[in-house]
């Protein structure tokens, strides 16, 4: 299938923020409670050399010593054989998006390998696994970010579905409804808090309702009315990241793709950004399809969790049998 839009790539913008994530994450992450020394003390056996160390993992912030490869290496020793059946089961009636054996990578390079996704409207799904195991790629891959060689991408149920696969990023949005949650990029540093609240309305062509939803917005969050006539720039890390996930309320799109919420955010702002996430999906009935590093946040929220490794889905279960399983917490919970 034809290569599209491989322009407005997000993976490397994030890329400077994500390293300075993880910096601080490592300076602030000493082993020093007894939950991080035993992760530290879980190494595996027989492991190679111990190159690109991850941290991030768990409660997010945590350092550990097993590496990219080693967490590879295990889960692909534990996957199970997870069939389409597995994955609608875990969806009350008909998906509202529906991936069917999904290739799709970055230019020649096939990084997800028929790859299934089943996500019912109103539910959520949390993307976990190591570094560099497709995730990010899944939801640019939704959203028309990258090349898909071949599978299908399905949105809506019933006679609504529609086969989105081929629309371009902005048909996504205003055809299908979909929006991508951009970290950082996406907030126009020149302009003030309810300014940028309101382009999300222009995108859809429809400023009143912009501006209302924007009123929605500031009554609900006090933190962002207060600065709503203050320039974006001046915002701090977290302030910002609650403008960006709110702009997604003006959007008003059915189904929310969000990369790594809370990615270098104080603890605080972690909660008030599952909260609002909280409210977009029980409030506002939104479907979401996230991505985060901190696994046990992820799949709290979460009504379906999936492990990705290596562009497989090597477990799914729902949010709260994730949490319990026991690889998933040796491996991603610090537990
Ligand atoms: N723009 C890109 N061009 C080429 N390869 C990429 C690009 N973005 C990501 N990749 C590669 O795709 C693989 C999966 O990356 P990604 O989906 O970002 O992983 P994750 O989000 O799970 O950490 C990695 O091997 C990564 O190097
Ligand atoms: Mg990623």
């Amino acid at each position: 299938m034809a290569a599209r839009q491989t322009t407005k790539k997000p993976a490397s913008k994030r890329t400077s923020r994500s390293r300075s994530a993880s910096k601080n994450a490592k300076s602030k992450a000493k082993p020093t409670t007894a939950a991080q020394k035993k992760k530290v003390a879980a190494k595996p056996a027989g492991g190679g050399a111990r190159k690109r160390q991850v941290s991030g993992y768990g409660a997010g912030g945590v350092d550990t010593v097993i590496s990219v490869e080693d967490v590879t290496r295990q889960i692909e020793a534990i996957a199970e054989k997870v069939s389409i059946a597995d994955l609608d089961a875990l969806v009350p009636g008909d998906p509202y998006v529906r991936i069917d054996d999904l290739k799709a990578g970055y230019g020649k390079m096939e990084i997800l390998h028929n790859f299934n996704l089943r996500v019912g409207r109103k539910q959520s799904l949390c993307l976990i696994g190591p570094n560099g195991a497709g995730k990010s790629t899944i939801l640019h891959a939704i959203f028309g970010f990258n090349d898909i060689f071949s599978g299908q991408i399905i949105v809506g149920s019933g006679a609504d579905a529609r086969d989105v696969t081929k629309l371009s990023s902005s048909q996504k949005l205003k055809q299908a409804g979909i929006a991508y949650i951009l970290q950082d990029k996406s907030v126009f540093p020149g302009m003030t808090v309810e300014e940028n609240l309101w382009m999300g309305g222009y995108l859809k062509d429809q400023p009143e309702r912009a501006k209302e939803a924007a009123e929605r917005i500031f009554d609900k969050y006090p933190r962002l009315a207060a600065r709503r006539k203050h320039l974006a720039k001046v915002l701090s890390g977290g302030e910002r990241r609650l403008l960006e996930i709110s702009r997604a309320l003006v959007m008003e799109p059915e189904v929310l793709l969000v990369d790594e919420p809370s990615i270098g955010l104080e603890p605080r702002f972690i909660d008030m950004v599952f909260e609002i996430l909280h409210d977009l999906q029980h409030g506002e009935g939104k479907t979401i399809i996230m991505v985060e590093q901190n696994a046990k946040k992820g799949l709290e929220f979460a009504d379906i969790g999936y492990v990705l490794v290596s562009g497989v889905v090597a477990i799914a279960g729902k949010g709260d049998d994730l949490l319990k399983n026991p690889e998933v917490g040796r491996l991603f919970l610090g537990g």
